[in-house]
């Protein structure tokens, strides 16, 4: 044969394979019989051209599915997709051991961390080894650390004040939030509190990440090819590239530099060092506990305790800050119970306060977090779904986004109504706030989390009672992107900024 021929065979040889394919996911295959597009059945870039193309926009198609073709929607060759609130705490139950989706949370790149770990079994014995530093009591523990940095920022917006410049609380929030967990992950902060650009440049490099989330689901291998090039080729390719690639170092660095700190002295420290127990925990056995999966845990861990909060502060401070009545409410209740605004009561007296919680809640709500539809595998046994039996090895995941804005559980969802929290029958909808997730991959730091949005906007709003929002828009604040979290156009510049007086 000659090498026309070759060609020519070989491109045959191909396209017979990819008809074949095509013929099997659309006719043979277990989910051809679930309602969907088709091209969503065929591959997975159909996916890519709204989470890539069209910059993480596949979550609101999957909505607009819904409309189309119902509760159940095959999203993916191999993933379907629920809507249907009252399924969530199934799917998500402490009970069943599924795995996390394989494909989906490939987009990090960090198997190996607690957050992306896919099987149930690993996943049970790492969490094991967070859980204790996450309990309301530990967190506890950490409390005057964290009002020694909320004073921090404090002291910032107060200096600023002076200046009467602006304070970009977008940065400024996720600023206070990194400096939070990376006290508790290495006893000591990355400074982003004491930086001039707030942490923005830090901020950038994560969101960069991020946004590259889709590209590297579709294409895995992408992220480690381009975390392995050299420095100066990155910087050329990609300035950002080369901004997480060195973030990525630096908290290598922080976990090498801590696992050869003298004991005594981390023991000294009023709350435990995360990454430093986990090192040393006999919970976790010694493959466990190498180096290099610490530091991708203590890396995942402080992903996943800063952006969400950080976003949430500045969700809250928004609303607060365009609806006087809400702003004024909250004050009143807050000035009686907080006579003197350098004493912030404890979480215990901060939590009872129910204009501040109903606060809390319609912010986690609104704001979501998490867009992403958190897919789950059965490996072995079907999932049953109404009339619909979902084989074996596929995806089925749920958004919260459509619970949490669905009007017949919430009506007028793009409203910030707190009042809502504080009807007689207000318990019945707690069962709709998802925002933590559910069952046994729910958030670990939801302790953490409550801790801080209590702390933070009960000081900020009681310190500073003539804080006034300085630019931002709703349309700036809009959610238009889901890179795991929902995210907004901008990447800050135009996000939540104030004036202290
Ligand atoms: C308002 C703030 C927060 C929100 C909305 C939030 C939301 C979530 C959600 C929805 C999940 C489940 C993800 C999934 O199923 O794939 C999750 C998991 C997780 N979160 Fe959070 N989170 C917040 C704060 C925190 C904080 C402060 C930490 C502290 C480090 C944290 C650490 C984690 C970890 C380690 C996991 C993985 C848990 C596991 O798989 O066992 N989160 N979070």
């Amino acid at each position: 044969m000659d090498g026309r021929g070759f060609a020519l065979v070989t491109l045959i040889g191909f396209a017979t394979y990819l008809i074949s394919g095509a013929i099997y996911r659309l006719f043979c295959h277990p989910l051809s019989r679930f309602p969907g597009p088709k091209l969503a059945a065929l591959t997975t870039l159909y996916e890519g051209y709204y989470d890539v193309i069209k910059a993480g926009s596949y979550i609101f198609q999957i909505g607009k599915m819904h409309d189309q073709y119902g509760p159940i929607v095959r999203v993916g060759p191999n993933e379907v997709h629920i809507l249907d609130p009252t399924y969530y705490d199934t799917l998500y139950s402490k009970t069943n051991r599924w795995d996390k989706y394989d494909w989906f949370y490939s987009m990090m790149g960090n198997p190996q961390a607690t957050f992306a770990t896919i099987n149930a079994d690993v996943h049970r014995i790492r969490r094991g080894a967070l859980n204790p530093f996450f309990s309301a009591q530990a967190v506890g523990r950490l409390r005057s650390t964290m009002l020694f940095l909320i004073d921090r920022l404090v002291t910032r917006m107060e200096n600023a004040a002076l200046r009467k410049e602006t304070v970009p609380l977008f940065y400024a929030y996720r600023a206070l939030t990194v400096d939070i967990i990376s006290e508790y992950a290495f006893g000591s902060t990355l400074q982003m509190l004491d930086r001039a650009d707030w942490g923005a440049s830090f901020y950038s490099a994560w969101r960069s990440l991020w946004q590259l989330s889709p590209l590297t689901r579709q294409w895995p291998s992408l992220f480690a090819f381009m975390m392995k090039l050299p420095q100066w080729m990155q910087e050329l390719l990609n300035p950002k590239t080369a901004e997480v690639a060195k973030m990525f170092r630096d908290v290598d660095q922080l976990t090498m530099e801590l696992l050869q700190t003298d004991p005594k002295s981390v023991k000294a420290k009023s709350h435990p060092t995360m990454v430093w127990e986990i090192a040393y925990s006999d919970v976790l056995p010694a493959h466990e506990r190498t180096r290099d999966r610490i530091s991708v845990e203590a890396n995942n861990l402080l992903a996943a305790g800063f952006e969400t909060t950080g976003a949430m502060l500045t969700v809250a401070t928004f609303h607060v800050l365009s609806n006087p009545n809400v702003h004024q409410r909250l004050q009143q209740e807050l000035e009686f119970a907080i006579p003197d605004s350098a004493k912030i009561p404890n979480h215990q007296v901060l939590e009872k306060l129910p204009y501040l919680s109903a606060i809390i809640k319609e912010t986690l709500r609104i704001a979501v977090g998490a867009y992403s539809r958190l897919p789950r595998v059965s490996p072995h046994e079907s999932i049953a779904y109404r009339e619909w039996v979902i084989p074996p090895n596929t995806a089925v995941g749920m958004s919260a986004l459509f619970i949490e804005h669905n009007p017949m559980i919430f009506p007028n969802p793009d409203s910030f109504l707190p009042e809502r929290w504080l009807r007689d029958d207000c318990r019945a909808l707690e069962r709709y706030l998802v925002t933590f997730g559910r069952g046994s991959r729910m958030c670990v730091g939801i302790n953490l989390a409550y801790a801080e949005l209590y702390a933070v906007l009960a000081t900020i709003i009681r310190r500073f009672p003539q804080l006034r929002l300085d630019g931002p828009t709703a349309y700036d604040m809009e959610i238009v992107s889901d890179y795991f979290a929902g995210m907004t156009r901008d990447e800050g510049g135009r996000g939540l900024k104030v004036r202290v007086n």
